[in-house]
């Protein structure tokens, strides 16, 4: 069955699916099958709690969704997988959901596509990336097997292989493990060994992968294949310094403008003064990968966003020649409210396209976002000297909005306000830092993230996509973002401009965002 006949299908039979009830209840390991999978999201789908459902943003259907996995453009349709355990709303064995889209906004579910079910996958299939083979698609992934009684210490981690030719329904390789224990190099962790990034480059094949050097310091190990079935290592194409945390993961390298790019997803990064403040972070770094020494030459690494709920992103391109990036909206060890009584948990960033200017990143909203706007609200030049409410509710919308500072000392916008609650964007012109503060934002999750950002002309231009529980904010035409998860009650929906001192709000446009 083709992508188009599944999709039609699924639409077809979804209503007899929906009248049915199961209980919630954790499968026994060893009884992971991707067919028990995908009864039990027919059959529980509906349980989910709609309250803090996102409406333009990818979730899981119901259960657990982290890292984006597999982002590739295949057969006319962008495919995304997704780190899946869809038994209960916390990570557990991983699969691979998996989901498409012809425009990256409104997605359609397919069938799980990878369940933990062999030896050397048993204790799940881990992170993993895609690559189109003429007709086929490919993916790669880390098999994660624990060895002994503490899961989180017993383990041991391998690369293997799954081919499909429909784009639904993927074999894997008789061929696994393609990357082997024994080909772990010296010096770095017999078992942190994963999320391998598969592309091609000059005819060879390359995958890089994230480690550690096993005693304390991040490092990408990069391998080569002519065939994809048999790899060699090649080298550790990237270390920390000791700034950068102690294993990475989520490695993705790709060029753009003739410069190569590392992504990666740092553990337990020390925070530098307003940056890398969560427990684990992501950072990028532009070079010039020596593809005979297997080295990326670069100088510098700065923070891929700089809010609360961002980790693990993974790229694709695409026909138009775009690269566009994903991240996980959430972040490790936080008490997600979904994960009581609502049945599911996480969700992906809005996918962003990566723009090259000069030796820095700059991340913009993918503009298929604008087909989907509705019901314009305009308003100009509105004078700030205290707050202000703009009459424009929402809980699902796009924003934008162009302060000019004047004489003020701070300024900026209150979003889902309501009784008690305020999500506060506020730029102090002294300090020139833009600052998220989701103290009030509702229920869970508290505390504030900072930027340093200058004003252009004494002007601050934001874009900000507001999803029911999530928030995203472009500053300066995209050269930051500052991502986080809020939860406000259903009635938080007013939007306010404040300032202390005199300034201009010169430009105000709304359009609620409808899938
Ligand atoms: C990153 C990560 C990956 C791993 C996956 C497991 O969030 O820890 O390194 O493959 O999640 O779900």
């Amino acid at each position: 069955m083709n992508q188009e006949s599944y999709l039609k299908r699924e639409t077809e039979t979804k209503q007899d699916s929906d009248n049915e009830l199961l209980d919630i209840s954790h499968p026994s390991q060893g009884t992971y099958t991707l067919a028990r999978s995908n009864a039990y999201i027919r059959e529980n789908r509906q349980q989910v709690n709609p309250a803090y459902r996102l409406a333009y943003h990818l979730m899981p259907e119901v259960g657990w969704m982290n890292d984006p996995n597999g982002f590739v453009y295949y057969n006319g349709m962008y495919h995304m997988f997704y780190q899946y355990y869809p038994y209960a709303p916390v990570w557990g064995p991983m699969h691979w959901g998996h989901a498409v889209s012809k425009d990256l906004v409104s997605w359609t579910y397919l069938p799980v596509a990878l369940a933990p079910d062999q030896s050397y996958d048993s204790g799940g299939c881990f992170s993993g990336s895609a690559l189109v083979q003429g007709d086929k698609l490919l993916l790669m992934y880390t098999g994660h097997v624990v060895t002994g009684p503490d899961k989180d210490n017993d383990y041991r981690q391998t690369q293997n292989i799954a081919v499909s030719d429909n784009g639904v329904d993927f074999v894997k390789s008789a061929l696994n493990p393609v990357i082997r224990l024994d080909q772990i190099p010296e010096h770095t962790s017999p078992k942190d060994f994963r999320d391998p990034k598969v592309f091609e480059r000059n005819g060879i094949y390359y995958c890089v992968l994230g480690s550690n050097d096993a005693a304390g310091r991040g490092v990408i190990l990069l391998y080569q294949s002519t065939n994809l079935e048999k790899w060699s290592y090649v080298n550790v194409m990237a270390q920390s310094d000791g700034t950068l945390g102690d294993n990475w993961e989520c490695p993705d390298l790709f060029s753009l403008g003739g410069r190569d790019i590392l992504i990666m997803s740092p553990q337990r990064m020390p925070a530098q003064m307003d940056n890398y403040r969560n427990l684990h972070s992501t950072v990028y770094m532009i070079g010039t990968l020596d593809d005979k020494l297997g080295v990326l030459e670069y100088e510098k690494y700065y923070p891929l966003d700089y809010g609360f709920d961002f980790y693990a992103p993974q790229t694709t391109d695409d026909e138009q020649g775009r690269r566009i990036m994903v991240a996980w909206m959430e972040t490790w060890e936080t008490d997600i409210p979904t994960q009581h009584d609502h049945h599911w948990a996480g969700a992906m960033t809005l996918p962003r396209q990566i723009v090259l200017r000069g030796e820095r990143l700059f991340f913009l909203p993918i503009s298929e976002l604008e087909q989907y706007r509705t019901n314009e609200i305009k308003q100009q030049n509105i004078h700030l000297d205290g707050i202000r409410d703009l009459d424009m509710p929402g809980d699902r919308y796009e924003l934008y909005v162009v302060f000019e500072a004047g004489t003020a000392e701070n300024f900026g916008l209150k979003l889902r306000v309501g009784e008690g609650e305020e999500t506060v964007i506020t730029y102090q012109v002294e300090e020139r830092k833009l600052r998220l503060n989701r103290d009030r934002s509702g229920t869970g999750l508290s505390g504030e993230r900072a930027a340093d950002v200058e004003l252009n002309d004494g002007r601050l231009e934001l874009r900000i996509f507001v999803d029911v529980s999530s928030v995203e904010v472009f500053i300066q035409g995209g050269e930051k973002v500052m991502t986080a998860r809020i939860y406000p009650g259903p009635d938080s929906t007013g939007i306010s401009a404040f300032s202390s001192g005199n300034c201009t709000l010169t430009e105000v446009l709304k359009w609620d965002l409808k899938v």
